[in-house]
């Protein structure tokens, strides 16, 4: 029976931060605000205007390809989650293999937002347990800054998004570790209530000369908030206890949960219905804000370097954003 592990983990953020009182200069807001609806304090912006979501994706892979102790040639697949490519086409994880100047392997985007991670995760996971593959590159990076509407009009939603990356290598094992399982979810019915809208093929080059911004949506994106918030903490519980019961475990025997970092507030309320301890429970949503696909990747990282983990434990995934998708993964460390 062959297992799949992730057996290297690394992260890359850009240098410039944006403190919350950075943005009292930009828009109606207020550090008091950010903090207690959201918890953060802090995010990354790009600056360097060379940077890329794909470049920022390379830099977070070198650290996962050394840190697992493989070579990049050794890399068989790559699945790059991303909401905002460098491209409209070709996705992101074509130049992530330009980028790494590795053979001619498969490439796969994944379009799942805040789950896609995880999305990433579950699809190397079974390319692995079926023999397909050994080592499989996943990516999550984002460069939000670009898209954001920094004038006042945009607050509700510019306070909450940062930039950033990160990446795993996911690897076959003979060992009874790894991934022990995932599981994926959607419900498009609410794919508007946190959509970027423009451009898009319903919204195309020659409705884009003429625009008026009538429909308010801008060309950043647009999310219901409150509707948001109300349906993620339904499904992260839902899918945590989904992935609990296929392992047969309970909540206590999670060494730690690793929650997409959407809003402090968020991960709190997850906590409280699981009855978990401070620290069972890692966040860092304080200093980088909601970096959509690459808010895993990079807490696990930290996690990581903190000593949080060790051999054995139990790592739970779990993530909720547009689309709606929401999603969990089970590890064995
Ligand atoms: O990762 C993908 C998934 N995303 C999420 O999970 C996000 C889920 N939603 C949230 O995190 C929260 O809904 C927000 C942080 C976005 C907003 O927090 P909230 O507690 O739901 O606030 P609200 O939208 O109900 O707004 C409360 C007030 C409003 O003013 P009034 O109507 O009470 O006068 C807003 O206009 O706060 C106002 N407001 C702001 N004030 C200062 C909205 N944004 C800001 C802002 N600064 N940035």
């Amino acid at each position: 029976m062959i297992n799949s592990k992730i057996s290297g983990v690394g992260y890359f953020v850009p240098d410039n931060v944006i403190k919350n009182s950075d943005l009292e200069k930009m828009m109606n807001t207020s550090d008091q605000w950010i903090q207690e609806r959201t918890g953060i304090q802090e995010r990354r912006w790009v600056k360097d205007k060379t940077l890329s979501t794909s470049l920022m994706g390379t830099y977070a892979a070198q650290e996962a390809i050394l840190d697992s102790g493989i070579s990049k040639e050794e890399i068989d697949f790559i699945i790059f989650s991303t909401l905002s490519p460098d491209y409209y086409f070709p996705g992101s994880g074509v130049l992530l293999q330009r980028n790494l100047n590795i053979k001619e392997i498969g490439a796969l985007d994944v379009r799942n937002q805040c789950s896609g991670f995880i999305y990433g995760l579950s699809i190397a996971d079974q390319y692995i347990k079926s023999g397909m593959y050994k080592n499989i590159l996943v990516v999550g990076s984002e460069i939000h800054s670009g898209g954001l509407d920094k004038t006042p009009r945009g607050r509700s939603v510019s306070v909450i998004f940062g930039d950033g990356a990160g990446a795993a290598i996911v690897s076959a094992t003979k060992k009874n570790e790894g991934i022990l399982s995932t599981h994926l979810h959607s419900e498009g019915k609410f794919a508007e209530e946190l959509a970027l809208i423009k451009p898009a093929t319903t919204f195309w080059i020659d409705k884009i000369i003429e625009d008026n911004n009538e429909d308010g949506t801008g060309y950043s994106p647009v999310m219901n908030g409150n509707f948001v918030f109300k349906n993620a903490v339904i499904r992260f519980e839902e899918v945590i206890y989904e992935a609990l019961d296929f392992s047969n475990l309970k909540p206590d025997d999670i060494s730690l949960l690793i929650p997409h970092q959407a809003n402090l507030r968020i991960s709190q309320y997850i906590q409280k219905r699981l009855g978990l301890t401070d620290s069972q429970v890692y966040n860092n949503i304080m200093k980088y804000g909601n970096t959509t696909a690459a808010s895993i990747p990079i807490a696990l990282k930290e996690a990581l370097n903190e000593n949080k983990l060790k051999k054995g434990d139990i790592l739970c995934l779990a993530a909720f954003g547009s689309g709606f998708t929401w999603a969990s993964a089970l590890i064995k460390w």
